[in-house]
């Protein structure tokens, strides 16, 4: 049996929350069901956030009511604060994804919170989730480098999981959220967090502003790393991130990973078509370095 890696699709919420066009709920649905039959062990499907400062995201609760039923896929949905927990508790949210970032102005113009009520917050928001029995995830955002304040120190990065991982973290991913990562830091960061926290509570989401997505998953494997969020058909961006361009798209990394011999149990026949599913809804012309050569090849 090859390796497993577990890719976390997070489409419907990181790829669709700047777009030109903001889907309706139905639609938002369809492309959840359809990234589930394509096999996707994990999806975020959106995020309990101000609807006047993220339109798109607008009726996440909708969502997560009407797939209370699915059974074989994670589903998380990403909370920024306490009343965005509430929410998500309401809504029957089961996997929760809090988001820190490792500086202090990312911090102020994502959330309007400094970094360390951010902090605060985010451990908190945890605590309690654990206390609900939910599961939980938290991503470090900028990890790398920062759009206001330049390269980050890796040690604060680490100081800034231990303290999630301490507060109840299942998971840290560690988020190159404007993609201006390179696999050599990749490496020395990753290799950092395995040392102190062991692979399996890690992951890692890129951007591919700057071409390196996919080399900085190789760089990621290497070190041990087997989870991996990425967005179909590339879409994606932060509006509160200047610069930060499309996210690693999912077909890219799935048939990668296949190819070099690792197993991701997703059909990329299927991702095809959901790349064209977003192209019409989103009347856009999206999709990964790779699907102009899937659709030759169909
Ligand atoms: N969900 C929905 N509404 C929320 C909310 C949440 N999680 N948190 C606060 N609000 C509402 C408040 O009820 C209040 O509404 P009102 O104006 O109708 O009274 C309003 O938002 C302002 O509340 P406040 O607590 O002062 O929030 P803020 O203005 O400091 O904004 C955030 C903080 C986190 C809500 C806002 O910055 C936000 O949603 N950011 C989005 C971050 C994001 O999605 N980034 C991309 C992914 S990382
Ligand atoms: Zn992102």
């Amino acid at each position: 049996m090859n390796e497993y890696v577990y890719i976390n699709e997070v489409g419907p919420r990181d790829g669709l929350q700047n777009q030109k066009t903001i889907l309706d709920i139905d639609s938002r649905t369809e492309l959840i069901h359809q990234l589930i039959k394509a096999g996707i062990p994990g999806i975020e499907i959106g995020s309990f956030v101000s609807p006047k400062a993220v339109p798109a995201m607008a009726g996440t609760d909708e969502i997560v009511k009407s797939l209370e039923n699915i059974k074989n896929c994670d589903l998380s949905v990403l909370i920024p604060n306490m009343k965005g927990y509430e929410l998500a508790c309401d809504a029957g949210a089961k996997i929760i994804s809090v988001v820190p970032s490792a500086t202090e102005t990312m911090n102020q113009k994502n959330i309007n919170m400094s970094l360390e009520e951010t902090i605060k917050n985010s451990c908190k928001i945890l605590q309690a989730a654990k206390a609900d029995n939910l599961c939980t995830r938290a991503y470090v955002s900028v990890a790398w480098e920062c759009p206001y304040e330049g390269l980050v120190d890796s040690n604060q990065v680490l100081e800034i999981a231990y303290k999630l991982i301490d507060s109840g973290a299942d998971e840290i991913i560690l988020a190159d959220t404007i993609g201006a990562a390179n696999p050599a830091g990749v490496s020395k960061l990753v290799k950092q967090c395995v040392d102190q926290f062991g692979a399996d509570q890690l992951s890692a989401h890129f951007h591919d502003t700057r071409a390196m997505a996919l080399s900085n998953v190789c760089a990621a494997l290497y070190e041990g790393i087997r989870k991996f969020d990425a967005c179909i058909a590339g879409l994606g961006g932060c509006p509160f991130a200047p610069g930060a361009a499309g996210n690693l798209a999912t077909e890219d990394i799935c048939n990668m990973l296949e190819q070099m011999g690792y197993q991701t149990n997703i059909d990329l026949n299927k991702l095809n078509s959901i790349v064209d599913f977003c192209a019409e809804k989103l009347d856009a012309n999206v999709g990964g370095r790779m699907t102009p050569w899937l659709r030759k090849t169909n």
